[in-house]
């Protein structure tokens, strides 16, 4: 009863909302007090739902009761994903880990620095006179996928094409299955992979495939599954949230101001709209019958994280729904908790404050294209659909 109530609840308020706001969609299902620490719905073949942050964290963290064998829902798709590391539990998981933090380490994105600004001033440069842009397509689309391609020292001209295919694995159009479409970015891969094992290139791709951990080094299956990986969580995630971000800052004169007075930094800013805005919801799957928060959980049932939630959690950030730069930061949940942490959290950082640097020094004022319509998308990342901009 109590399940079923919730979920038809939950079904309709959501799909309500999400026509209007992603992350309001998300807000109805926090709790005054913690009479329902979990809910249940039937959608993607039936998951769990925490309504906490605290909870959400904890889910994130203990890996013996929560796995990430299966990390989507539905959870039959989990099958064909098996990419590395994320796939993977503690303790087999921390080879890839250390291959991975040693190769996004904060010095080595740091010194992307010049190169990600020089890719984010030309990007203004092509719509600035114009006065206004589809910036989804003319800005957020294009950036994090020619700094990720000039990191990994691949052809630009490869945007269009790994770009669709990366797209189908997070929100499939039904042009292409899921394993085709993975299929086809393992063929893609692989040449590089072949050419940089063994090399001593400076680039990302040739550092992480060529790094030894504990004595060993990745084997050519496991480059092609690490590199996709990386491919298809560094790019998507930094393009949704540059649009949550500009939308925000579009209608907000006073947060905008504050960053182009100086009254702000851009690195605080970006600090507080990740706390305030963040997208993504991955799964775990239960390990083991148990009771948890008063709930009865059955091994093999899914439980989402869905960081959106966290973020508005006033037990997490006290008025928790109010965007104040240059507020106290507590560890948010944007980028995860536990062994699987986002290792790109430095490289997404960088992104976003260089984006709002030059953006703002040049278009200090902008607002929502009033002849468009905003409308978002969700799944295992939340997605502005398109966004129109104006000054
Ligand atoms: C604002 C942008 C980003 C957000 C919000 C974000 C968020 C996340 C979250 C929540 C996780 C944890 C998933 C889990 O627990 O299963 C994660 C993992 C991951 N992220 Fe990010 N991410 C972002 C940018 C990036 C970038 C730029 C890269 C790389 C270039 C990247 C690479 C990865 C990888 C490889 C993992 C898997 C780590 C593991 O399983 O150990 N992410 N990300």
């Amino acid at each position: 009863m109590f399940q079923s109530i919730w979920s038809a609840i939950l079904i309709s308020i959501c799909l309500l909302a999400l026509d209007e706001d992603f992350h309001q969609a998300w807000a109805t299902l926090l709790q005054e007090d913690d009479s329902c620490p979990l809910v249940w719905t039937q959608a993607n073949e039936g998951h769990w739902l925490p309504t906490r942050s605290a909870i959400i964290e904890e889910v994130l963290t203990d890996y013996t009761r929560f796995s990430s064998r299966s990390i989507i829902l539905p959870k039959s798709h989990s099958a064909d994903h098996g990419l590395l590391p994320t796939t993977i539990d503690p303790p087999e998981h921390h080879f890839y880990r250390k291959t991975l933090n040693h190769t996004m380490a904060p010095a080595s994105v740091n010194a992307m620095g010049d190169d990600i600004r020089a890719i984010v001033t030309s990007l203004i440069d092509g719509f600035i006179d114009k006065g206004s842009c589809n910036f989804t397509r003319d800005f957020a689309d294009i950036l994090p996928i020619r700094v990720f391609l000039s990191m990994m020292d691949l052809p630009e001209d490869d945007i269009p094409q790994t770009k669709y295919w990366t797209d189908q694995l997070i929100r499939p159009d039904g042009t292409i299955t899921f394993a085709d479409a993975l299929q086809n970015l393992k063929d893609y891969i692989a040449p590089y992979v072949d050419q940089r094992m063994g090399s001593d290139g400076t680039d990302m791709l040739s550092r992480m495939i060529n790094t030894e951990t504990n004595g060993r080094r990745l084997s050519r299956d496991e480059a092609i599954k690490l590199s996709i990986q990386v491919f298809i969580a560094g790019v998507d995630t930094v393009v949704n949230l540059l649009g949550f971000v500009f939308l925000f800052l579009a209608k907000s004169e006073k947060h905008r101001s504050q960053i182009s007075q100086g009254e702000t930094s851009a690195a605080q800013a970006v600090e507080e709209i990740l706390r305030r805005f963040p997208i993504v919801t991955v799964a775990r799957e239960v390990t083991e019958d148990m009771e948890f928060h008063g709930v009865q959980l059955k091994a093999g049932d899914m439980v989402a994280a869905p960081t959106p939630l966290a973020g508005m959690d006033n037990t997490f950030t006290p008025n928790a729904m109010a965007v104040e730069f240059g507020r106290k930061q507590g560890n948010s949940l944007t980028f995860g908790r536990g062994a699987h942490t986002c290792p790109g959290k430095n490289l997404a950082r960088v992104e976003l404050r260089i984006a709002l640097e030059e953006w703002l020094k040049r278009i200090p004022n902008f607002h929502v294209d009033e002849s468009s319509t905003v409308s978002f998308s969700s799944g295992i990342v939340g997605v502005v659909n398109e966004l129109n901009l104006r000054w």
